[in-house]
């Protein structure tokens, strides 16, 4: 399954998405979810929320994740793309997201499409492992 295979590190096992997570995305009228299909089987998706609930009008990411094996084929950037399209025509003009402190491959990710460090969120994952709070405008 998708989420067990993109995230496996001890920080993010805790915090995988559930079954009734992904469902309340379908029912959320600010949620934002961008799903990649290939063949029919879902090998990558981008979630999070459009910024209207916060004042300063922050579109939130809350996770990210392609198919080990589609990976470096460029998915994840579309996704991200996409994401920040909607989330700015949708009226937000911040997008921020957290990511283990431990997780080069996505802070190097994140930091290429321009995202910089906000705040370090001592143990956020797992009550142990420190997170990094990053952001950019839109
Ligand atoms: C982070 C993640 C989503 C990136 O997905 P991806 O589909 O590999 O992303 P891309 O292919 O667009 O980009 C990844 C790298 O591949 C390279 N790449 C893209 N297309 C390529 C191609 N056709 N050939 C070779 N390399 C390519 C890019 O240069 C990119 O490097 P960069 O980030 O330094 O620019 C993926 O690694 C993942 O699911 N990780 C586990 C979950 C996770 O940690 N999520 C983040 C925390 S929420």
């Amino acid at each position: 399954m998708l989420e067990h295979a993109c995230f496996d590190a001890p920080y993010y096992r805790p915090h995988r998405f559930t079954h009734s997570e992904f469902l309340s995305y379908l029912q959320n009228p600010n949620a934002v979810f961008l799903a990649a299909m290939q063949q029919q089987l879902l090998v990558g998706y981008i979630a999070g929320y459009r910024g209207v609930r916060s004042r300063s009008r922050s579109a939130r990411i809350e996770s990210i994740a392609v198919a080990p094996a589609a990976r470096r084929r460029g998915i994840g950037g579309l996704l991200m793309r996409r994401f920040l399209d909607v989330a700015k025509r949708r009226g937000s003009s911040r997008v921020t997201l957290e990511v283990a402190a431990a997780n080069e491959r996505a802070r190097q990710f994140f930091a290429v499409r321009g995202f910089k460090p906000v705040r370090r969120l001592a143990a956020y994952y797992g009550g142990r492992y420190d997170g990094l709070r990053l952001g950019r405008a839109l």
